[in-house]
C-alpha cells in the first residue's frame, strides 16, 4: 500500500516515513498540501496522513479541495494535542480518522492498519457489487430458449476480449439488450458504451461523427471534433443498423478493425484506439453482400462470433416469462399493483405471432397495464387482435410501420405483375420513378 504523508515539519515527515517503511508501506512525503493535491490527481495513493496546522493550505482546506475535485481518498488527520474541535471539524469534512500529536509508533501503526482494513473492505465491496452488476445485466435477458442461451454463453466468454461481435435478428428481438450486456459483462464495462444508429445519421455526416475531423477539413469544420470511436475508447461502440453503413465507410471501418487505429477526416496522422465494436443489423448481410451493398471482408471481420437472435415466434416458450416480467416492470413504473395474467389472456399472448417480437410484447403489456383497472389482465385488455388496424405490421399503432408494410406489399406486387419492369410498376403504383427507386433501395426489395 502506498501512503501519502503531508506535514510541514521535516522531522515529522522523516519519522513517519521511517515507521511506515518498517511496516512495509511505500510512502511519499509532502511539505505542502497544494503540491500533495496535484500529486493525488496525477497518481494513486491508498491513503493520506495529513497534518492540520500548516502554512499555506492547511488540513481543512486540503480536505475541502479533495471534496471539490471529487478525490475520494481515505485521509487520517494529525492534530496537535488539545485541538479536538478542529479534529471533529475534519471528520465532518470527510476525514476518516484522526490521531493526536504527539503519538507513539504503535499508535500510528494501529490507526494505519485500521485504515488499511477499511480500504480493503471498500475494494472488496466494489468488486462484489461490480460482479453482481455483471450478472445482473445478463440476468436482464429473460429466456429459456436453447439458441438464446447458447448465444448468451458465447458472448459471456468473449466479454473480456476486444473481438468484434455481430448481432443479427429481426426488429425487437433484443439486439441492443445483448450488446449492452456484452459491454457490462466485460472489463470494458467501466468504460463508456457509445451507441450509434448508422441508418439515422445522414451519410455525408457519418464519417466525421464516427471518426471525428480536424478544423478546416471541410467548409463547416470550424473546430476539431472528436469522433464517437474516440469517445468509446476503452469501452464499446455499438454500431446499430450496420447494414446501412455506406461503402466508403465500410472500407474505413475495416481498416479500423484491422489496425486498431482511426484517422479523423482531414487528419494526416492516425490515432490508436481501443474500442470494442459490437454491430447489429436486421438485414441479412449475406444478401447484402450478393447485392454488392456490403463488403464481404468486413462481414467476416465482424462476424467472428455468430449471433442470430431467434424471432419470438420461434421461442414461444419464453412468452409467459417475458409477459410476466413486463407486467411487473410497468406495474412498478405506474405505481400499480402487479397484476395476474389470466390463462385465456396468456393463451392469446402465446398464440399471437409477434411480428414486432419482444418490443411489441413489451408495448402490449405496457398498454394493458395502463388500461386495466382491476387486479388482473384479461384477454380483452390486450391490444393484439390481428384484424385490428396496425396489428399485422407489428408496429403497434405506428402509422409509419403500417405505411411501410403496405408500400412494401404493393411494390412487390407491382414488380411481380410487370416482370420487374420498373417504369410500368411506377405507373401502376402512381409513383414517380425516383420515388420508386428510392423505396426499392430503402426497403431492400
Ligand atoms: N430476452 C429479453 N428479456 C427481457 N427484455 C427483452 C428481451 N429481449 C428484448 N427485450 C426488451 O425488448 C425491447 C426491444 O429490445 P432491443 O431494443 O434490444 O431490440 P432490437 O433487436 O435492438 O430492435 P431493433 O432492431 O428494432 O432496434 C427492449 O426494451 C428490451 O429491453
Ligand atoms: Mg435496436
Amino acid at each position: 500500500m502506498k501512503i501519502m504523508v503531508i506535514d510541514d515539519e521535516e522531522s515529522m515527515r522523516h519519522m513517519l516515513s521511517v515507521i511506515l517503511k518498517r511496516e512495509g508501506y511505500e510512502t511519499a512525503a509532502f511539505a505542502d498540501a497544494g503540491q500533495a493535491v496535484a500529486a493525488l490527481e496525477a497518481s494513486e495513493f491508498d491513503f493520506v496522513l495529513c497534518d492540520i496546522r500548516m502554512p499555506g493550505m492547511d488540513g481543512m482546506r486540503f480536505l475541502k479541495t479533495l471534496q471539490d475535485r471529487g478525490l475520494g481518498q481515505t485521509v487520517i488527520m494529525m492534530s496537535a494535542y488539545g485541538a479536538m474541535d478542529t479534529a471533529i471539524e475534519c471528520m465532518k469534512l470527510g476525514a476518516y480518522d484522526y490521531i493526536s500529536k504527539p503519538f507513539k509508533a504503535d499508535e500510528i501503526i494501529l490507526t494505519v492498519k485500521k485504515a488499511e482494513e477499511r480500504e480493503r473492505l471498500k475494494r472488496e465491496n466494489a468488486r462484489l457489487k461490480d460482479e453482481a452488476e455483471r450478472d445482473y445485466d445478463f440476468r436482464n435477458i429473460i429466456t429459456e430458449d436453447r439458441a438464446m442461451l447458447e448465444i448468451i454463453g458465447l458472448v459471456k466468454k468473449v466479454a473480456d476480449y476486444a473481438t468484434p461481435v455481430l448481432i443479427t435478428g429481426e426488429s425487437g428481438t433484443g439486439k441492443e439488450l445483448v450488446a449492452r450486456a456484452i459491454h457490462h459483462a466485460g472489463q470494458r464495462g467501466l468504460g463508456p458504451f457509445v451507441a450509434v444508429n448508422c441508418g439515422a445519421i445522414p451519410p455525408n455526416l457519418l464519417e466525421s461523427e464516427l471518426f471525428g475531423h480536424v478544423k478546416g477539413a471541410f467548409t463547416d469544420a470550424h473546430r476539431n471534433k472528436t469522433g464517437l470511436f474516440q469517445e468509446a475508447d476503452h469501452g464499446t461502440i455499438f454500431l446499430d443498423e450496420i447494414g446501412e453503413l455506406p461503402m466508403e465507410l465500410q472500407v474505413k471501418l475495416l481498416r479500423t478493425l484491422q489496425e486498431g487505429e482511426i484517422r479523423r477526416v482531414g487528419d494526416v496522422k492516425s490515432a490508436r484506439i481501443d474500442a470494442r465494436v459490437v454491430a447489429a443489423t436486421v438485414k441479412d448481410l449475406k444478401t447484402e453482400i450478393k447485392a454488392g451493398r456490403f463488403r464481404e471482408d468486413l462481414y467476416y471481420r465482424l462476424n467472428v462470433i455468430e449471433t442470430r437472435l431467434p424471432p419470438l415466434r420461434d421461442r414461444k416458450a419464453d412468452i409467459p416469462a417475458l409477459a410476466a416480467h413486463f407486467a411487473g416492470k410497468y406495474a412498478r413504473r405506474f405505481g400499480k399493483r402487479a397484476k395476474a395474467i389470466l390463462p385465456e389472456a396468456m393463451d392469446e399472448l402465446v398464440r399471437y405471432p409477434w411480428p414486432g417480437n419482444v418490443r411489441e410484447l413489451e408495448n402490449v403489456m405496457e398498454r394493458a397495464m395502463i388500461l386495466e383497472e382491476g387486479g388482473v389482465i384479461r384477454k380483452e385488455s390486450l391490444p393484439i387482435r390481428e384484424n385490428e388496424p396496425g396489428a399485422a405490421y407489428g408496429g403497434g399503432l405506428s402509422v409509419k410501420k403500417a405505411q411501410e408494410a403496405m408500400e412494401r406489399g404493393l411494390i412487390t406486387k407491382a414488380l411481380a405483375q410487370t416482370g420487374n419492369n420498373k417504369t410500368k410498376a411506377a405507373e401502376l403504383l402512381e409513383l414517380s420513378m425516383r420515388a420508386l427507386l428510392y423505396k426499392i433501395k430503402n426497403y431492400g426489395l
